[in-house]
């Protein structure tokens, strides 16, 4: 097992990483937008793996099943993120992690010019905000503790390309990855990490791709993810309980891609004689 120690005024990392078992027994997370789609797989996870989960959700949890036998817990916190005050039960809980997984694109696919200075601050809220009302909040306890700790943020793709129609989404996208790289960094001496994570093609509730896409489109998924798809949120569970454990004891600052391929792909496709083009197939 591998533990933290100030040793001349610095944080280090003594013994092994490669611990069998259970990763996160004995440590509490608090999981923002864990009661459906990715942040439930997420939450899921992190209880089997041995951790206390405090759920931060306006909707009820969906789907509480979970391997107990590590002795991991899920509760929920029925509280809307874009409300100026933290709630003192989120401080008093005192997580070792934090996963800032609430996020939205809010519109259909709208032209910026057609947005107004109302829409600029919601998509702010939901997707920038509060994360940093609730990272300042809930940093504090985590440096003075002296333990170490994990914040791991969702963003997107569209954080590192663009998405025409949701040009607020993707600038507050952009924003939180570089809150994230930076942070990193300036509290790396703290023993507390923050980390991304940017999904692609992940079926949720807001992204429902067996409903919006056609039975007609569905073969087509290789051409959209190399992997082929699309991804399930147990996909972003995995890497967020990585980033969360002490495997990733020497990561910080960074971005995890979880898209099947698709930003690596950066805009080649497969043709249908099986080569690739980068080139519009229709003008
Ligand atoms: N699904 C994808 O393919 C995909 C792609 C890129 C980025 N992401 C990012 O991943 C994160 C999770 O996405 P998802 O697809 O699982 O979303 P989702 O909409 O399916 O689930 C979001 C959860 O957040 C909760 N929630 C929404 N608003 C809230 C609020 N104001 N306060 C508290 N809880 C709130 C919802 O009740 C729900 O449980 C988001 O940040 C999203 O931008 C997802």
């Amino acid at each position: 097992m591998i533990h933290i120690e100030l040793q001349k005024g610095v944080f280090v990392v003594v013994g092994s990483a490669y611990s069998p078992g259970p990763m996160l027994v004995g440590k509490k997370a608090v999981v923002t937008g864990g009661s459906q789609g990715i942040g439930a797989a997420i939450v899921r996870a992190f209880a089997s793996h041995g951790a206390a989960v405090l759920v931060v959700d306006v909707a009820p949890l969906s789907d509480v099943e979970f391997d107990s036998a590590a002795g991991g817990s899920i509760n929920h916190l029925d509280y809307d993120v874009r409300a100026q005050e933290v709630p003192v039960a989120l401080t008093e809980f005192a997580p070792d992690v934090l996963v800032n997984n609430v996020g939205h694109f809010l519109n259909p696919p709208t032209s910026f010019t057609g947005t107004d200075p109302g829409f600029w601050s919601e998509a702010g809220n939901i997707n920038f905000d509060h994360v940093v009302r609730l990272t300042h909040a809930l940093l504090p306890g985590m440096i003075d503790r002296g333990t170490g700790g994990s914040i791991v943020n969702l963003t997107t793709v569209e954080a590192h390309r663009a998405i025409p129609g949701h040009t607020m989404y993707s600038a507050y996208k952009a924003a939180l990855t570089q809150f994230t790289r930076s942070l990193g960094v300036e509290i790396g001496r703290t023993g507390v990490r923050v980390n991304a994570i940017a999904p692609d093609l992940i079926e949720s509730v807001q992204v429902p791709y067996r409903t919006i896409v056609s039975a007609d489109d569905w073969d087509k998924w290789p051409g959209w993810a190399p992997l082929g798809g699309p991804g399930q949120p147990v996909d972003i569970a995995g890497p967020a309980l990585f980033l969360a454990s002490d495997l990733a004891r020497y990561i910080t600052g960074t971005v995890i891609h979880v898209d099947g391929g698709s930003h690596a792909a950066g805009g080649w496709f497969p043709t249908e004689e099986g080569g690739w083009t980068n080139r519009p197939r229709k003008a």
